[in-house]
């Protein structure tokens, strides 16, 4: 089977060709990042318009190194959220009118399993029977979880943010700042060579009550962190940039950490661990999560960098892996309403 991939939840306009056995022919990705850049975040009207601009470009990236064309495609999958409403609407669209042109079955996909699948998209990646049962950092700038993976399809969310997610807290830290958008990356570079220990953080492991009802048993919180880097900027406005985004980030990467130790302690038959999603890229969490597989005598699996941040081979591998008998219909185009009861469990 042979599948093309759409994805445009957020400010990534990207299309893929895979087939299976899994493996990938072409991934084509048209960043926006330079056109938010001057507002600090992403612009949801500029981001539909970049995407109605990029998609049919990207289409053609896409296909033009597989042989045999559109003509040797079985199916369509599309990302149908969760996302921007807007930027779902144009992959949606195009996806739709793409998949009536070929005659092909349209599958819509989930994005956190997008990412939650890229583990398998590597050449040499392992196969899930390899890794699974594993637990997987779900990490990206819209969403924090802690997710155990039985195998492609079956997840179990053991842990949520209750507010932000991960790399939204890099993100806000960084324009804090002053650093450009998105901040995860520009944190990281302008915490090499800082001093982790030179600022107290909040850790971002709520207890309570409360915390487990809302965010599971291995909640995670950001917004106090975001609060914590506000204040302190305020308190010590000559003080090292550098010292702070070390402290920050370490501080992000520690509460992810923590959440996945007690995980691992309270799981005895994990056969591995990794990251996924754009924060997935950090360095300083990759070394956490190779120690603490060392610790447990576990496995690391790492994803390619450039299938971390948003891109369409994820999209493309879930029907492949889960062994989807693709739909015949295509779904109406409203993410709002695909999106009900299709949430990760
Ligand atoms: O998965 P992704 O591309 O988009 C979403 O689905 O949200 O993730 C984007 C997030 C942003 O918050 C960005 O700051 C973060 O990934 N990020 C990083 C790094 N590179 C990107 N966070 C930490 N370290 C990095 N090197
Ligand atoms: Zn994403």
């Amino acid at each position: 089977m042979r599948v093309f991939g759409i994805e445009s939840s957020c400010d990534e306009t990207a299309a893929a060709v895979l087939e299976s056995p899994l493996r990938v022919l072409s991934s084509a990705v048209a960043s926006q990042i330079q056109a938010h850049q001057p507002y600090g975040g992403v612009v949801p009207e500029l981001a539909a318009r970049a995407h109605l601009q990029a998609l049919p470009r990207v289409f053609e990236e896409a296909i033009r190194p597989v042989q045999g064309g559109w003509q040797s495609l079985d199916a369509i999958a599309v990302t149908q959220g969760p996302g921007l409403s807007s930027s779902l609407l144009l992959g949606l669209g195009a996806a739709t009118a793409l998949a009536r042109r070929l005659n092909l079955p349209l599958i819509p996909v989930h994005h956190m399993e997008g990412h939650l699948l890229s583990l398998f998209l590597a050449p040499n990646a392992p196969a899930p029977e390899e890794v699974c049962p594993a637990l997987i950092l779900l990490v990206t700038g819209g969403h924090t979880a802690l997710v155990r993976m039985n195998a492609p399809g079956e997840y179990e969310v053991l842990g949520r943010s209750i507010d932000d997610a991960a790399g939204e807290a890099l993100d806000k830290g960084a324009r804090l700042m002053g650093l450009p958008y998105p901040g995860g990356a520009e944190i990281e570079k302008l915490a090499l060579g800082g001093d982790a220990a030179s600022v107290q953080f909040p850790l971002g492991a709520p207890d309570g009550e409360e915390a487990v009802r809302r965010g599971g048993r291995y909640a995670f919180s950001f917004s106090g962190l975001k609060t914590s880097i506000r204040y302190h900027l305020q308190k010590n406005p000559g003080g090292s940039l550098r010292d702070t985004a070390a402290a920050y980030q370490a501080a992000v990467m520690n509460s992810l950490l923590t959440r996945l130790r007690q995980a691992l302690e309270n799981g005895t038959d994990i056969k591995g661990i990794a990251c996924v999603g754009g924060v997935a890229k950090n360095q300083l969490l990759r070394r956490g999560l190779a120690e603490l597989a060392g610790q447990h005598g576990i496995n690391f699996h790492t994803v390619p960098m450039a299938y971390c941040t948003d891109n369409a081979a994820m999209i493309a591998a879930v029907p492949l892996l889960r062994k989807l008998q693709p739909a015949q219909t295509p779904p109406a185009v409203n993410p709002n309403l695909l999106l009900q009861g299709l949430q990760l469990r």
